[in-house]
């Protein structure tokens, strides 16, 4: 299978940003553990990070027809965003909300998501750790589904 992880702002500032919430790893590291994790268990996997929401919503439509599985943290629009939404609707492409940090434990503003109503699946709180339960996930998923 094809996977496609998808980032949303700041996400790229991991380790410098707010590092005792968010942790000291950086978002290269993000990075080399989805590389590590494809390699490992034998399935493809390309990360793209934005902090435009319609890049990211691009970014969605885009992988129609060329990915299996979307695992995504849209990060701050998660809290916001109906496009992002919509566009993980429009493919119908099955897909796993990540959060690095625990949202369902801090502001309530945070304790919104727009995407959760499609998504699979929801995993909080596990730092980048998370992103790599989420591919499993999506593999066992669609083996199960092609069974
Ligand atoms: C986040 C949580 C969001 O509330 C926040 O805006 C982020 C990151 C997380 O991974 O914990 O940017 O999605």
């Amino acid at each position: 299978p094809r996977f496609l992880v998808v980032n949303g702002p700041n996400i790229n500032m991991l380790g410098l940003r707010e590092p005792d919430i968010y942790g000291k790893e950086d978002y290269r590291a993000l990075l080399d553990l989805v590389e590590r994790t494809a390699q490992e268990e034998g399935f493809a996997a390309t990360c793209f990070q934005s902090n435009h929401e319609g890049d990211l919503v691009d970014a969605i439509q885009q992988a129609y027809g060329v990915y299996d599985g979307i695992v995504i943290n849209p990060a701050a629009y998660t809290h916001t965003s109906i496009a992002i939404l919509d566009a993980l609707k429009a493919v119908g492409i099955p897909f796993v909300e990540v959060h690095i940090s625990a949202v369902e434990k801090r502001e309530g503003f945070r304790q919104v998501s727009y995407v959760r109503q499609a998504a699979l699946h929801t995993i909080t709180g596990r730092g980048i750790r998370g992103y790599r339960d989420a591919l499993l996930f999506l593999r066992d998923f669609l083996a199960k589904s092609a069974a």
